[in-house]
């Protein structure tokens, strides 16, 4: 797919070596989770690439990149600005390279999650979780319960999410609590 190589080289020129890497094991995990559950490879191929492609911006011009590009930062992300990567790749991937709506959503919703997820939201959020490069001591049991029940490790990693926002003393984001909320309620 020539798409797909123009933006596979275009993540490899703008990231680090580091990042790119990361970029690499996601989708690996993306394609994998894709196929286990009948969601579209392609699809997940190139949110999976894609995803970080803002996260190397410099954090005191994230806020300034978001608006000249017209993503409004909300009052959670002027405070955090790290949460704006998500929502500034995603307008890259509609601008830039002309993606649909299912694709970018996965990739302005993989660092918060949000109420209701796709499929293919919860292949992007749980692949960036799990990919080969995660050195966490649970990534491997993150991994194999997203082969077998990808709500339960969304869950599973929305808790560590919010978790570790409150140890470190950082903002929860309203779409983390509606994903959380939206999933456990049916247990
Ligand atoms: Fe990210
Ligand atoms: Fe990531």
């Amino acid at each position: 797919m020539e798409k797909f190589e123009e933006i596979f080289e275009f993540v490899k020129n703008t990231l680090s070596e580091k990042r790119f890497y990361h970029s690499v094991c996601v989708m690996e995990r993306a394609i994998e989770y894709a196929k286990i559950y009948g969601a579209d490879t392609e699809k997940a191929k190139i949110a999976g690439i894609l995803h970080d492609i803002a996260k190397e911006i410099p954090k005191e011009d994230r806020v300034s990149y978001a608006e000249n590009i017209g993503v409004i930062p909300d009052e959670i992300e002027k405070e955090s600005t790290g949460l704006l990567h998500s929502k500034v790749a995603a307008k890259i991937a509609e601008t830039k390279f002309g993606l649909d709506k299912e694709i970018c959503d996965s990739i302005a919703y993989h660092t918060t999650g949000r109420e209701n997820m796709t499929l293919l939201d919860k292949i992007i959020y749980i692949a960036d979780y799990t990919g080969k490069d995660r050195k966490y001591e649970d990534t491997n049991y993150m991994y194999e319960l997203a082969k077998k029940d990808i709500d339960a490790a969304i869950i599973y990693g929305l808790k560590k999410t919010i978790d570790l926002r409150i140890k470190e003393d950082k903002l929860l984001h309203i779409d983390t609590v509606k994903a959380y909320n939206f999933l456990i309620k049916d247990l």
